[in-house]
């Protein structure tokens, strides 16, 4: 069972029927991100939002004349909610590009060496972590002090949340020690942990309250409160992995700044690792992903990102992402179910598509209860049948 309900492959399609798709593929990569990044509560897993994602990254990259200037591809988030004041980010807070498998992944380090102009005898120092399934904040401090919060929003204007921010026990609100400087935006990871998520859900459920489909969901909800004292009342949590605007040079190398931001009093994550290249980032990888399941929080891949400052300058941006950083994601998760039914979806250009109806179950913290088939031809070919067990 899969996902992916478009069957013709990107390379076989004509640009008329390219344009369509876009168009298509597009309004539901918006309304699934309305849904995600403005209400907090997705429709379809994280897995199957990624297969939407990358589609549409394909036909743009077969057909750049059909990619509109507002294409979902180019943008970062949603725009800041309603009832909060505005903060513009001094320095954009942007997203990464995804890498699914060790190929992705081996091609990202030779596009970081073709770029740099790197002979075979330099090593490019990676440092690893992981990619913290929570919702990205950027806290600004000024001689020290802890003045403004703000979430990523459309990652040029966020959300002012200075004071829901200030409710995170994790989050110094006056920075350790003398090499502070002047101005710095500590960017990081709001998280909530799996036990604290289930106590929160426990309450909830007790008092006849909508529940969170998952500790990311519960963490972007208790960030983005009116009221900071909700969010206080939240069980929530801070890992720093960046800055934004910053006074002085960050210095030589991301891994020892992550060394900074720990002497100034903030949480690093502490399977951040700095590796020699290709496969030791990816025997980290390997190892977190065996890992997973036992942390206290949950993970959603690795990040990569280029140790050495300069380089990281030198490779910039591209469109939402740094060229300097990428995030190799897990697998998505599976779970076993049983097929109810298998019913036709008319969609909006008149195709059919087979869809089928399932008992409802909790996959990547998100419950299904449909899925889309691919088409007949393969229900046929593997056999599927009302009352089987499947695996989505
Ligand atoms: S670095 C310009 N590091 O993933 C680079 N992001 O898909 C910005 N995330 O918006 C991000 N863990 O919310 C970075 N160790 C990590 C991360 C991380 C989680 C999130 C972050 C970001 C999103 C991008």
């Amino acid at each position: 069972m899969n996902a992916e309900p478009r069957k013709i492959a990107v390379d076989r399609l004509s640009e008329a029927e390219a344009r369509l798709e876009h168009q298509a593929l597009a309004a539901e990569v918006r309304l699934h991100d309305e849904a995600y990044y403005q209400r907090d509560a997705p429709i379809i897993s994280d897995a199957e939002y990624d297969a939407l994602f990358g589609r549409l990254m394909d036909i743009e990259t077969r057909f750049p004349a059909v990619a509109s200037p507002d294409s979902p591809t180019r943008q970062v988030g949603a725009a800041p909610a309603q009832g909060f004041a505005k903060v513009s980010h001094r320095v954009p807070m942007l997203s990464l590009g995804n890498a699914f498998d060790d190929a992705d992944l081996v091609e990202f380090f030779a596009r970081v060496r073709r770029f740099l102009g790197l002979g075979p005898e330099q090593t490019v120092e990676i440092v690893a972590e992981p990619k913290i399934d929570g919702v990205s904040a950027s806290a600004r401090y000024e001689g020290g002090r802890y003045v403004l919060g703000a979430t990523r929003g459309d990652g040029a204007v966020g959300e002012d949340i200075t004071r829901n921010l200030a409710t995170l026990e994790e989050l110094p609100k006056a920075l350790r020690g003398d090499q502070v400087p002047e101005v710095i935006d500590v960017r990081g990871e709001v998280y909530m942990t799996g036990a604290g998520f289930r106590a929160l859900n426990a309450e909830r459920q007790a008092r006849g309250e909508p529940l969170f489909a998952n500790p990311r969901n519960a963490a972007a909800g208790g960030l983005r409160q009116l009221d900071p004292a909700i969010t206080a009342a939240r069980p929530l949590h801070f890992f720093a992995y960046g800055w934004g605007e910053i006074s002085e040079p960050p210095g030589a190398g991301y891994w020892a700044f992550l060394d900074r931001l720990k002497g100034w009093g903030f949480p690093v994550n502490p399977y951040a690792a700095l590796c020699q290249g290709v496969d030791e980032a990816l025997a980290l990888y390997h190892r977190l992903g065996d890992e997973r399941a036992g942390l206290a929080y949950d993970i959603d891949g690795v990040v990569y990102k280029v140790n050495r400052i300069d380089w990281q300058e030198r490779l910039g941006f591209v469109s939402r992402a740094p060229r300097w950083a990428v995030a190799h994601k897990f697998p998505a998760e599976q779970a076993r179910t049983v097929l109810r039914d298998i019913t036709m979806q008319v969609g909006r250009t008149g195709a059919l598509t087979p869809v089928a109806v399932l008992d409802p179950i909790t996959v990547g913290g998100v419950e299904v209860s449909r899925a889309t088939l691919h088409n007949e031809d393969e229900i046929a070919r593997k056999d599927i049948r009302v009352g089987d067990t499947v695996v989505v």
